[in-house]
């Protein structure tokens, strides 16, 4: 089977203070906000540092009932997902199911920057919480 991952998308890490972490990446490291998108509907506020052709993707809750704000309230500040890109991610889906894998989205719906994604459980995955993105046309291109 070819790997349908295709190149890494983002490292998700989530904070408190999103601004902090900005102007923290900006000073300590040079790295510089590409996009900015508040995902009403995750209740979650991104801004994308580029690295590469990939990015680091600061998320912080732009409410109580989000899921990040519930990671922050367990888990503290850090690590939340990694975004791998595939080139359809409805295939990419489909292939965790068959493998036995367990689902956050069962199928796949809008992510930031016109992309497609959908959510694969982290005990599924080894710990680890996964995101399968699909970009688009219409996905702003800062690479
Ligand atoms: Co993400």
């Amino acid at each position: 089977m070819e790997s349908l991952l295709t190149e890494i998308d983002h490292i998700a890490i989530a904070v408190r203070d999103i601004e902090a972490a900005i102007a923290w990446y900006a000073e300590a490291l040079g790295a510089r906000v590409v996009h900015r998108e508040d995902v009403v509907s995750d209740g979650v506020s991104e801004a994308l540092i580029k690295v590469g052709d990939s990015y680091i993707q600061l998320l912080t809750p732009l409410r109580d009932d989000s899921t990040v704000a519930a990671f922050l309230e367990r888990r503290g500040e850090g690590l939340h997902h990694v975004g791998y890109r595939v080139a359809n991610c409805a295939a990419a889906l489909a292939a965790v199911k068959a493998a036995g894998g367990r689902v956050l989205d069962d199928v796949p719906r809008p992510g930031s920057r016109a992309t497609t994604i959908a959510f694969v459980h982290p005990t599924a995955s080894f710990g680890t919480l996964i995101e399968l993105v699909e970009e688009s046309s219409a996905t702003p291109a800062t690479r």
